[in-house]
């Protein structure tokens, strides 16, 4: 067995151990939700419980790895050859109020480059797996971008990050050029399921600012092996620390950058 397919087989254990936490919990919160500083930016026990399992497996299985988890935060050197980002809960909104569209998402930098990926749907009972050479996977079935090459017959998905009430760089003038020009963009409220459903075909492409690692470091190696493609807005090589992102199943990848460098102004739409 690879080294790759033994961290792919501890993540999925991790995850799937996540997932059990995140259904006991789900609908039984109660007053166990706070926000974490900005209005909308929910953290519940559950998003703690799920990081306390994942961190257990992981920990007991790979002792000289560092982690970059969203509610622990930095655990270890961060230069680590290996670092696991972890999003124990993503998509807590949605959990909070029982809108089932999220996921736990465990994924793996090794020099800094996304090699391997497990996101888990626990509502769905989906799991999504993937590593750097060895394809990608929904339930252990092999999966593939979809071949939608026209923005006008497109589907795509966005999201709003939490800062988008103090900033005009929001991603809503985006957001309404994009409606024009497509059959509909989504948003979901959990990036790594976003990035799991460009992967499967379900959407053609994705992009969205302000995301952290743990939201998309799986999320990149399922759609990069599934025969995607991820960059920057421009078509640039990704930097995953900028937070910005464009994942899209490579037929519409020129055409959406293109779009997204020419968006007009809000007040374009009034
Ligand atoms: C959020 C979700 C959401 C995205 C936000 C993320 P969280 O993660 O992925 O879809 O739009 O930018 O922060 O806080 O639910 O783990
Ligand atoms: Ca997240
Ligand atoms: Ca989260
Ligand atoms: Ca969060």
């Amino acid at each position: 067995m690879t080294q790759l397919q033994i961290f792919l087989d501890i993540a999925t254990e991790a995850a799937l151990a996540a997932g059990v936490v995140l259904k006991d919990y789900l609908g039984k919160l109660e007053d166990a939700v706070t926000e974490k500083g900005r209005p909308g930016d929910l953290v519940t026990a559950a998003d703690k419980a799920s990081e306390e399992v994942i961190l257990e497996v992981l920990r007991r299985h790979f002792p000289q790895h560092s982690i970059l988890a969203e509610e622990s935060g930095k655990l270890g050197n961060q230069d680590n050859q290996y670092l696991w980002a972890i999003d124990p809960l993503d998509g807590t909104t949605n959990y909070a109020h029982q809108y089932p569209a999220f996921a736990v998402s465990i994924g793996l930098l090794i020099n800094g480059v996304p090699q391997v990926g497990v996101i888990y749907d626990p509502f769905h009972n989906e799991l999504f797996q993937a590593a750097a050479g060895l394809g990608a996977t929904r339930d252990r079935h092999t999966i593939k971008v979809s071949q939608t090459s026209e923005l006008s017959k497109s589907l795509l998905v966005t999201g709003f990050a939490y800062d988008r009430r103090e900033t005009s760089d929001n991603n809503y003038a985006e957001f309404c050029h994009l409606t024009h020009l497509t059959q509909g963009v989504r948003r979901s409220g959990s990036a790594s399921l976003d990035l799991a459903h460009v992967a499967c075909g379900r959407v053609d492409g994705y992009w969205e600012r302000g995301l952290s690692p743990w939201d998309i470091v799986a999320g990149i190696i399922l759609v990069q092996e599934a025969g995607g493609k991820v960059t920057a807005y421009d078509g640039s090589p990704l930097k995953i620390e900028t937070g910005r992102i464009l994942a899209t199943n490579g037929y519409l990848h020129d055409s959406l950058s293109h779009e997204l460098l020419q968006v007009p102004p809000l007040s374009a739409w009034k």
